[in-house]
């Protein structure tokens, strides 16, 4: 995807891409400084011209940004031409310098338009922005409006002229002329936080933007030029939802305002102005939007509370640190963490102080917010990570018997969690990537084949839960409405779990969103208000009946669709908020979107009584509240900038003469077969693809990558995944995610920089040049070695094994019946030591049972680290193909696996006696 500055790039090409603004700038700081150097020489005529080519590829891009803004750009083209090459320099040194810095947006010097800094600029700050207003937030507000162009700049300097001493923040108008270029300035400028629409503004924008006609009609189904003039401001206002629904919306009309604002479809507009009304109000409106956001109820009440005497006669020492700062011997704790963390901490859920588990202040306003930020009707906060959130939502909703469908591949909290309620599992299977030693993710095939399965076994009653992981460990995404809908139209009362526990962060970026929990969710309460969805339903009764044969095999292949009227959209989401936002490690939460929530709210209050510490940790809490207010705030640049570094990785990876020798990160093509990718969409950097065509693969296809999750393989460099990253921590302190038998995962996240992506680079240069020098040191033998190890690490490589079946004394209907088992049952057998056995692994006693039998029947979870999913879980039978890959497996850490003893199984006539029991 486009990303690097390129000479007549169309301007629309740039949708992820605040980098490239960046570059372009410096492109042009770079020809100006030359230009002052030859000017200082006496040679002005061909800077000039370069200058001029470079400001031409800059300048359509700030029509859509607040700095450096008209007056500056003004003084610039006069400076130009004025063969002024030494203010051109200072003038675009300085620009460029406080783009990057970020320093426009608190150092009012940095907007004068003359060089000498103790002159002021009058059009940008009024006298009520002088003292202290550096400290407030900044901000950009986007104005739409069909205003003639020359009269702009004047609109901007009345809009700026509303601003008071008593305003908590401070913004800086965008001024734009028509529907296009608002899509646009939203699209590029993450900076905006609000959206002022007048009535009546055009639609083309002024540039040639061919790929966002191509965007906005493919991709949202919207053909601006045929919308009707009156609809115009609505429509923007809803596109500009879909795009970011963060951001606050305000329509001026001159129509009656209060029909406007009673039609369903101004939803997405927080007010409606009569537009000759005072624009005062619409001023304050943009604040108290951004303020609401910025507000952090939890938070704010904890800083109060620290700032606060309070003696303490409770329990937890540590609350106001005296015991630490007084202390000869821990005193450095207290210098470490510093005094806050302690005046923070208390045992108190009473004096103002929430409580978690039963809120009723400061942490439900959060929840809520939360809530609203993830497009969810209800948040819970769990402050010991999803690996509690997932067994909450097992306990809430599944009870004993209940059935369940789940991918085997799942994180472990999953197949605990039904453990504890006593669900049992039908597991379903991810792909194979049996040379990477990983698993992709569950095809929908795999999933409506147990539901039609259990619909044919007489026990879809039972089935009450679907969950999957989205993203996957290893970054496939599902397309999650089309998995819902599909289910649905089995079980049209089907509960969805998704973890995605990975994946919070993809709320804000417009491309990911859609293929979220949430995102899904919206989009199938949106088919289903369309009188459309009923009439596609009845085509389908037409031809497959109204009640679903499961034996048809047409049912298996076609695009199922619910019925409307029966559907039910009942969506659980956990989310690690740690993993991918600003917050403290165990931070998640607990998404709900069920319509039928009501029957399982009391489930949910037990799910907290139960699994909630009755000390939760107030920091934990307190970081939810303002990974929240970040992400409503900045998430959309930051998740942009994270999309951007993990496309400079792939791109700097696969182009290095030296590095692509031995490394390469596996593309979406390899990461989703071509199954499943009917959009035809191949990589990021297939040379051609940009990001429309990402788009619509992202719309279409069953997987998609989410670029920021990076598997590379290090097995061609000739390291294994556990190797490679322990020389990555120890040499180059490079911590990564998880390993694989040939590769590590590395991820961008919000946090990273083009530094980091620097330092990797260089890393990985020094590493293979290493190999290199090493390889041409030790000759043919050395050669020959290396290439054998390869070998090993990427052909010789254990076939994956399924999940076999669970013991039929663990199942209820054994012959030919469905195939969910007693995992719980199974699990607490092994409790009795006396019904179990253990045969170590490399004895032969295990290869005679897998011929003569009797079976083997495990008795507990065993988890190897990497991959990570359970090879067996309690009461499943031990096939040769799992003891091959457990033979072959050359981990250290297996969790449930003690070497010295061996397998744990439960003794055969144990299950027998348990079932009699
Ligand atoms: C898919 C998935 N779900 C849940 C979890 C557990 O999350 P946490 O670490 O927040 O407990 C993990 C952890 O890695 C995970 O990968």
């Amino acid at each position: 995807m486009q990303a690097k500055t390129t000479q007549n790039a169309s301007l629309d090409q740039f949708f992820s891409s605040s980098a490239a603004r960046l570059d372009r700038w410096r492109e042009l700081n770079a020809v100006a400084q030359e230009w002052a150097a030859d000017a200082r020489s006496g040679n002005l005529a061909r800077g000039r011209a370069q200058v001029e080519a470079a400001l031409k590829e800059v300048r359509p891009l700030e029509d859509y940004f607040a700095y450096p803004g008209h007056q500056l750009l003004k003084v610039l083209d006069e400076r130009i031409s004025q063969d002024d090459a030494m203010g051109v320099g200072r003038l675009v040194r300085r620009v460029s310098g406080a783009l990057l810095s970020g320093s426009y947006r608190y150092d009012t010097d940095e907007w004068d338009t003359a060089d000498d800094s103790s002159a002021t600029t009058p059009d940008r700050l009024s006298a009520a922005l002088e003292g202290g207003e550096s400290k407030r937030p900044y901000f950009e507000t986007l104005f739409v409006t069909p205003a003639p162009i020359a009269s702009l700049p004047h609109l901007a300097h009345e809009i700026r002229r509303l601003r008071r001493i008593e305003d908590e923040m401070v913004y800086e108008p965008v001024m734009v002329g028509s529907f296009e270029d608002a899509v646009l300035s939203i699209i590029f400028n993450g900076k905006i936080e609000s959206v002022v629409i007048y009535d009546g503004v055009p639609i083309p924008s002024r540039h040639n933007v061919p790929l966002l006609r191509d965007y906005l009609t493919t991709y949202h189904k919207v053909d601006a030029s045929s919308i009707a003039p009156r609809e115009i401001g609505i429509a923007l206002a809803r596109l500009i939802k879909r795009i970011r629904p963060e951001l606050d919306i305000y329509l001026l009309t001159d129509r009656q305002v209060e029909k406007v604002a009673g039609d369903p479809a101004a939803s997405s507009i927080r007010r409606v102005f009569y537009q000759v009304e005072e624009l005062m109000e619409v001023h304050l409106s943009v604040i108290e939007g951004v303020a609401d956001r910025f507000s952090t109820p939890h938070f704010d009440n904890l800083k109060r509370y620290a700032a606060k005497p309070i003696g303490t006669f409770h329990a937890l020492p540590i609350a106001r640190g005296k015991s630490i700062i007084k202390s000869n011997w821990i005193r450095d704790m207290g210098e470490f963490y510093g005094l806050n963390l302690f005046l923070a901490e208390s045992s108190a859920t009473t004096g103002g102080l929430d409580s978690l588990l039963e809120p009723t202040g400061t942490i439900k306003v959060a929840q809520e917010k939360f809530a609203r930020a993830v497009g969810a009707d209800h948040v819970y906060f769990v402050t010991n990570g999803t690996s509690t959130s997932n067994k909450m939502v097992y306990q809430a909703v599944t009870k004993p018997g209940d059935i369940v469908i789940a991918d085997r591949n799942c994180h472990k909290s999953h197949h605990y969690g039904m453990v504890l309620s006593g669900a049992q599992p039908v597991y379903v299977e991810a792909y194979p990537m049996t040379e990477y030693s990983m698993y992709g993710a569950v095809p929908l095939h795999n999933v409506k084949k147990a539901l039609l399965d259990l619909k044919a076994g007489g026990k879809l009653d039972r089935l009450v839960m679907l969950t999957l992981t989205n993203c996957t460990f290893d970054g496939q995404v599902y397309n999650t409405r089309r998995v819902m809908e599909e289910c649905l139209a089995i079980k049209p009362d089907l509960v969805f779990l998704w973890d995605e526990a990975w994946f919070g962060f993809a709320r804000w970026s417009p491309f990911l969103r859609p293929r979220t929990a949430m995102g899904g969710a919206a989009a199938l309460e949106e088919w289903r208000a369309d009188p459309a969805s009923l009439k596609a339903y009845e085509a389908q009764v037409a031809k497959l009946g109204e009640d679903l044969d499961p034996k048809d095999p047409r049912v298996l292949e076609q695009h199922l669709i619910p019925d409307p009227r029966k559907m039910r959209i009942r969506v659980y989401m956990t989310t690690s908020v740690h993993k991918s936002m600003s917050c403290l490690r165990q931070g998640s939460i607990v998404s709900v979107k069920d319509e039928d929530y009501s029957k399982h709210i009391s489930g949910f209050h037990e799910a907290v009584f139960i699994h909630a510490s009755t000390s939760p940790n107030a920091q934990i809490i307190a970081s939810l509240d303002v990974a929240r207010r970040q992400m409503e705030l900045e998430g959309y640049e930051l998740v942009m900038r994270a999309t951007e570094i993990a496309l400079s990785i792939r791109r700097e990876i696969a182009a290095h003469p030296i590095i692509s020798k031995y490394f390469s990160v596996l593309g979406n093509d390899i990461m989703v077969p071509a199954e499943y990718r009917k959009s035809g969409f191949k990589d990021f950097l297939t040379p051609g693809s940009n990001w429309l065509d990402a788009g619509k693969a992202v719309h279409n296809d069953e997987f998609f990558l989410d670029p920021t999750r990076l598997t590379l393989v290090c097995g061609t460099a000739g390291y294994d995944g556990t190797s490679f990253k322990g020389l990555l921590a120890s040499k180059y302190d490079i911590q990564l995610n998880k390993t694989s038998r040939n590769s590590v995962l590395l991820q961008s996240n919000i946090n990273n920089t083009r530094s980091d992506v620097a330092h990797l680079i260089q890393v990985l240069l020094e590493i293979s040049q290493e190999v290199e020098a090493r390889l041409a040191e030790g000759g043919d033998a050395g050669r020959q070695a290396f290439a054998k190890k390869v070998k090993s690490l990427m052909e010789d490589v254990p076939n994956l094994p399924n999940f076999s079946r669970f013991h039929d004394g663990y199942r209820e209907s054994p012959k030919g019946g469905t195939v969910e088992g007693d995992m719980r049952g199974a699990f607490f057998a092994a409790y009795s030591e006396d019904d179990c056995e253990y045969v170590p692994l490399a004895s032969p006693e295990i290869d005679e049972r897998l011929k003569k039998g009797p079976e083997m029947v495990s008795a507990n979870f065993v988890i190897p680290y990497p991959p990570g999913f359970p090879i067996m879980v309690p009461g499943q039978v031990i096939t040769a193909d799992t003891i091959e890959f457990m033979r072959k497996l050359d981990v250290k850490e297996i969790h449930g696996y003690e070497a010295a003893r061996g397998l744990k199984l439960i003794k055969i006539k144990a299950i027998g006696k348990a079932r009699k029991g």
